[in-house]
């Protein structure tokens, strides 16, 4: 089983201070950052680019888990690539996901594909070896604060089934907090993204440790 890994959404962040919400979320015990990159066209929301991911880069050695929810990713991994992000994760939904595995291997980073929450596991299952993280949306793309969608178990069992051994992350974005990560985690996820729950908790440290005490109970049964 892969370990717990916190990723606090930076689309919750005071967007004028990135480089101290970075910190703050350094501090306060992240493992990674994750980084909703959003084109207005695959999703109906704009958020922002690989000059954010650069610029962030310049200020933090965390993990930069770069999520595009973009409708033609291969036209920007390579600008993601140089600009440091550590993983990217393209829609299994946009055109070219599966050639831009490839680019952003060979870039160096890891590849992680996400799945809406209408596609359904079968969509990847042939492809996996491609991937070295696979996210399951619990939420529709586009916002952060949102509800947690419960009926995505079965997904996220079916996926954590079919990868057994194999190092791919299993992640899950979308309306996870201390209470919803429990069942997240239960059906096999280790990677939580949360964005409202962390950036907006009174005491983030608490957040993120109640987030990944919960999500390491709960995935060892
Ligand atoms: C939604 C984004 C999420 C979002 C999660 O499209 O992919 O990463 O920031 O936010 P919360 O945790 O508030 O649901
Ligand atoms: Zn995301």
């Amino acid at each position: 089983m892969r370990p717990v890994v916190i990723a606090p959404s930076i689309l919750s962040a005071d967007f004028a201070n990135l480089a101290s919400e970075a910190a703050r979320m350094k501090a306060a015990g992240a493992d990674w950052l994750h980084v909703d990159v959003m084109d207005g066209h695959f999703v109906p929301n704009l958020t922002i680019g690989a000059p954010v991911v650069k610029a962030l880069r310049q200020v933090t050695d965390l993990f930069l888990d770069c999520h595009l929810m973009i409708s033609e990713p291969l036209r920007y991994v390579d600008d993601f690539l140089a600009a440091g992000a550590d993983g990217i994760t393209v829609h299994l939904e946009a055109e070219g996901a599966l050639e831009a595995s490839a680019t952003i291997r060979a870039g160096g980073a890891r590849a992680g594909v996400a799945l809406k929450p209408g596609t359904p596991p079968e969509a990847i299952l042939e492809q996996l070896d491609a991937w070295d993280l696979v996210l399951v949306m619990t939420v529709e793309p586009g916002f952060g604060g949102q509800s947690y969608m419960a009926d995505m178990a079965a997904k996220i069992s079916a996926l954590r089934a079919a990868i057994g051994e194999r190092p791919i992350d299993l992640e899950v974005d979308g309306g996870l907090n201390p209470e919803t990560v429990l069942h997240a985690a239960k059906h096999g996820a280790n990677a939580i993204v949360a964005g409202s729950a962390v950036f907006k908790a009174p005491d983030v440290q608490q957040a993120i440790a109640q987030l990944r005490a919960g999500a390491g109970r709960a995935l060892a049964g």
